[in-house]
């Protein structure tokens, strides 16, 4: 009933095909349709198509090397005096990540701790009042993984602790 959430899967190979601006633009909708506390809606997009840059992100994120045969990241960044800019960012991003599960795209979050955020501020010269809260490498995949959920019972507390 919920397959739509379990066939998100982390997806790190990509076709060569470019991915369609208008898919893009759906994926940004489904993004900014996110909760946000007092929607405030404190996020930002950069949408990397330039090749040049996607290689520089291989380089200085250890752990986004598949940007280096990826179409398409997308930095969702928000705003750095927005309180729960975290909470709506990470919201945001998911809701990214099963969009672009859903219209036959592969993605994955990446995320933009210490001096991997500053390598990617720099990278994209993002403004002093504006933090980088997860690089999103996207592109038509060239692997497939099955659905999943994994629910296991001993994560549950019920009525309490
Ligand atoms: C905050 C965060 C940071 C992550 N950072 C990376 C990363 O730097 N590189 C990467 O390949 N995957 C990264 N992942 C993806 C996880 O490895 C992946 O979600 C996890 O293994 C579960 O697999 P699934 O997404 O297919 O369900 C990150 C995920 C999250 C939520």
């Amino acid at each position: 009933m919920l397959d739509f959430i379990y066939k998100r899967r982390s997806i790190r190979k990509y076709t060569g095909q470019p991915v369609e601006d208008e898919k893009i633009t759906e994926m940004l909708k489904a993004a900014m349709a996110a909760p946000s506390a007092n929607n405030k809606q404190p996020w930002h997009f950069v949408v990397i198509k330039e090749r040049e840059t996607l290689n520089k992100i291989a380089e200085v994120h250890p752990y986004a090397k598949m940007a280096a045969n990826a179409p398409l990241a997308i930095v969702v960044c928000g705003d750095a005096d927005n309180y729960y800019m975290w909470q709506d960012c990470a919201a945001s991003t998911q809701n990214l990540l099963l969009a672009a599960a859903n219209i036959g795209l592969g993605a994955v979050w990446c995320g933009l701790r210490e001096e991997r955020e500053i390598n990617m501020r720099k990278l994209l010269g993002v403004p002093d009042n504006i933090r980088t809260f997860s690089l999103i490498i996207i592109g038509y995949p060239a692997e497939e993984k099955p659905s999943r959920s994994q629910y296991t019972e001993e994560k549950v507390h019920y009525g309490g602790w």
